[in-house]
Order: structure tokens, then C-alpha cells, then sequence
């Protein structure tokens, strides 16, 4: 790996001992509401979103009725003006919901292009406090892509850095965005990627940066990512520059385990990585928020050349709802779905126009559930 410009921090074995005990904190856990042998009704908000997002989610509910998952949906859907206690068209009520069930599935949404009101992915993620997205990238067995080896999951701060929001004219044809990092935010997230790591039996975790340059900004985070690395003796911790992520992530991802990194980095990466295993339609997200709360979601858009047309493909919602179930405890139930939908992409008989099938939504659907 000689052409690679990559930095390890291998810690002092001193200092790593220190503090191994402290390194499990109940926030980080997932939430066992129920389990395959307790199979009480949980209650969790669905957003079907706009778009294709309808029918996407209702893929979702066929499949959980075929396999009996114990969940009942409160469906919300985003208003048609701006709620004032939200500035956003995500209204009060849809929050609180996600709030009181601490569990939630989101579609795509329409970002309304203007003035007045916040975008409505960001009011949810500030307002439900969801510091973390959790992107896994796991090669599809049959949906032949470049690599067949993809096995990463990216981890995105999902609240701050370049998503301040805060822009402003300093004079006419100069304006500044403020990058904001802070230590609170960047151990929360550096914690959560070490923990995610340790339970999923993972190696490694790289922190992706670009403090050569922003010396003060990610600095910090890396600062925050060494010092929780130094709780996870058994986890090797490297920090890559962003350029160099972005170059060896096209050549050979097998070099990369967990990657945990700011806002907007993130956000690239993430979309990145999703190309590696076939597209935003196969990607599933999970985001982490403070005492247990998740809020999956599929990470494309909402599709307007397709919706209403049923071609939409719903696997990323799917398997979004499977990283649900498995935060919810129900493993079993998130086996038999993703075993199905894995299943019926390597049969290829009814994929969707993305993955270069002629299958419509409903028929893969149908597919999934008779493959459970
Ligand atoms: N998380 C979100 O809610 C989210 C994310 C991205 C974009 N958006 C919003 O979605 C709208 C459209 O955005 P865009 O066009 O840039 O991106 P997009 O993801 O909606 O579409 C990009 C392309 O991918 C295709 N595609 C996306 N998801 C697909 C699926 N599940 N099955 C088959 N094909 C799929 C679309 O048909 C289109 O050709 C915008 O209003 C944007 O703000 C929302």
C-alpha cells in the first residue's frame, strides 16, 4: 500500500488499557422493545415522504404484514405550509411522534426550494437530536457491480460542520459559510462509530479528514476521535485524508471497515460508497439520536421521473426497515427480509429499471414476500 499517503495513529498500549470499561453507555445500544420470542405490538412512526416515497413504503407494509412483524404505524405525512414551532413543513406533531415512539421510517422527501423555512431532513435531524447516520455498504450477491467485496459502513455527524446553516454577505460578491465542530459533537459521533464497531464484531476504524488544511475545524474532530480510540484498545484506529479516502475507496474498499467523519465529508462519502455496491435504490441508513431514538431512512430522493408509475425499487427502504427491526431487537424478522430481498435480486428474474430489470414496485414486492 506504498501509494497510499495514509496516517496511522496506533495508540500506547498504556493508555488504551486505561479505559477500556467505561467504553459501553446505554445511548449507544440498541433498543429491545420486543424479541423473537416477545412479540408485543411496538409503535413507530412511518414519513412515506413524497414522490415515490409512497409506494416504496407501501412495499414496506406488505412485507412486515407477509413476515407478522409486530409493529403499528403512525403514518405522518409533511405539511402543506410551514409549521411556526418547526420553521419547516415537518410539523410539530410528526416530531413528537418520533419523539414518544423513539422509533421511526422515514421515505424520501421534496426539499421545497425558497425562503422562510428550514430543509426538512435537517429540522429532523437538529430537532430529534440525530448525531449519527449509519450507512452500511455490503456487496449485493447477483447484482454484479465492479467489486464483489464490499463490506463497509459509514458513519456521518449528522448535526453540524459545513450543515450550519449559518451563510451570510460580508459585502457585495463575498459571503461566508460558517464550518461549526465541537468537541460534544465530535466525541458523540467518534464514540458511536467505536461502539458500533466493537458490537458488530468490526476492526477498524478509519477517521476520514482534511486537517492539513482545516487545522482548527477537523483537528478537533480527529483530536475527539483519538481520544475515544484510546477506550478501544482492540479496534485499530487510522486517519485517512479525505482525497486520499475518495482514491483508495475506488481502488480497493476492502481496505476500509468502519469510516467515521464530518458532515459534509460524509455526505460525499456516503453517496460514494452507495456507487460502489450499485446505487442509492440498494443503500440502506439508520440515524442514531439521543436515548436509543432511530429514525431509518432510504437515503435517495424522491424520484419525480418515476413516481406514481410503480418502477420505483424499494430496497433501500426495505433494508432500511431491517436495520429498524435489528434496533428494535426483532434479528429473527430482519434475517427472513433481507435473506428475501437478497434472494430475489440474485434470482434477477424481477428487478426494477434501475437495476436494469423490467419488474414494476409491486412485482418485486411480491417477490420478496413469496421468497421469505
Ligand atoms: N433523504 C431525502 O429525503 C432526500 C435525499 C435526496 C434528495 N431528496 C429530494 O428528492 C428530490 C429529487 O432529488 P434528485 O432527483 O436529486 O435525486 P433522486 O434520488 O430522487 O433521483 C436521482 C435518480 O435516481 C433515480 N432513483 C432514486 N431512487 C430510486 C429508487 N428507489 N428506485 C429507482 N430509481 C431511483 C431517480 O429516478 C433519478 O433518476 C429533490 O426534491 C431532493 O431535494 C430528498
Amino acid at each position: 500500500m506504498a501509494f497510499f499517503r495514509r496516517t496511522r495513529t496506533l495508540l500506547p498500549t498504556a493508555i488504551r488499557a486505561r479505559d477500556s470499561q467505561s467504553s459501553i453507555r446505554p445511548y449507544l445500544l440498541s433498543r429491545h422493545f420486543g424479541s423473537a420470542s416477545n412479540d408485543s405490538i411496538v409503535r413507530a412512526t412511518l414519513f412515506p415522504g413524497d414522490g415515490i416515497g409512497p409506494e416504496i413504503a407501501d412495499s414496506v407494509k406488505q412485507v412486515f404484514k407477509a413476515v407478522g412483524v409486530p409493529i403499528e404505524w403512525e403514518e405522518h405525512h409533511v405539511g402543506t405550509s410551514v409549521d411556526p414551532r418547526t420553521s419547516s413543513f415537518v410539523t410539530y406533531d410528526s416530531m413528537e411522534s418520533v419523539r414518544k415512539n423513539g422509533i421511526g421510517l422515514k421515505g424520501p422527501m421534496t426539499t421545497p426550494i425558497g425562503k422562510g423555512h428550514k430543509s426538512l431532513n435537517l429540522t429532523l435531524r437538529k430537532e430529534l437530536g440525530l448525531y449519527a447516520n449509519v450507512r452500511p455498504c455490503l456487496s449485493i450477491p447477483g447484482y454484479k457491480t465492479r467489486y464483489d467485496n464490499v463490506n463497509l459502513v459509514t458513519i456521518r455527524e449528522n448535526t453540524e460542520g459545513e450543515y450550519s446553516g449559518l451563510e451570510h454577505q460580508v459585502v457585495k460578491g463575498v459571503v461566508e459559510s460558517l464550518k461549526i465542530i465541537t468537541r460534544q459533537a465530535s466525541l458523540r459521533v467518534a464514540d458511536y462509530a467505536f461502539h458500533y464497531a466493537k458490537t458488530n464484531g468490526r476492526q477498524r476504524v478509519s477517521a476520514i479528514h482534511k486537517a492539513n488544511i482545516m487545522k482548527k475545524t477537523d483537528g478537533l474532530f480527529l483530536q475527539c476521535c483519538r481520544e475515544v480510540a484510546e477506550k478501544y484498545p482492540d479496534i485499530v484506529y487510522e486517519e485517512v485524508i479525505i482525497d486520499n479516502c475518495c482514491m483508495m475507496l475506488v481502488k480497493n474498499p476492502s481496505l476500509f471497515d468502519v469510516l467515521v467523519m464530518p458532515n459534509l465529508y460524509g455526505d460525499i462519502i456516503s453517496d460514494l460508497c452507495a456507487g460502489l455496491i450499485g446505487g442509492l435504490g440498494l443503500t440502506p441508513s439508520c440515524n442514531i439520536g439521543d436515548n436509543g431514538l432511530a429514525l431509518a431512512e432510504a437515503v435517495h430522493g424522491t424520484a419525480p421521473d418515476i413516481a406514481g408509475k410503480n418502477k420505483a425499487n424499494p430496497t433501500a427502504l426495505l433494508l432500511s426497515s431491517v436495520m429498524m427491526l435489528r434496533h428494535l431487537g426483532m434479528g429473527e424478522k430482519a434475517d427472513r427480509i433481507h435473506k428475501a430481498i437478497m434472494k430475489t435480486i440474485e434470482e434477477g428474474k424481477f428487478l426494477t429499471g434501475d437495476l436494469g430489470g423490467k419488474a414494476s414496485t409491486s412485482d418485486y414486492t411480491k417477490a420478496v414476500c413469496e421468497n421469505l
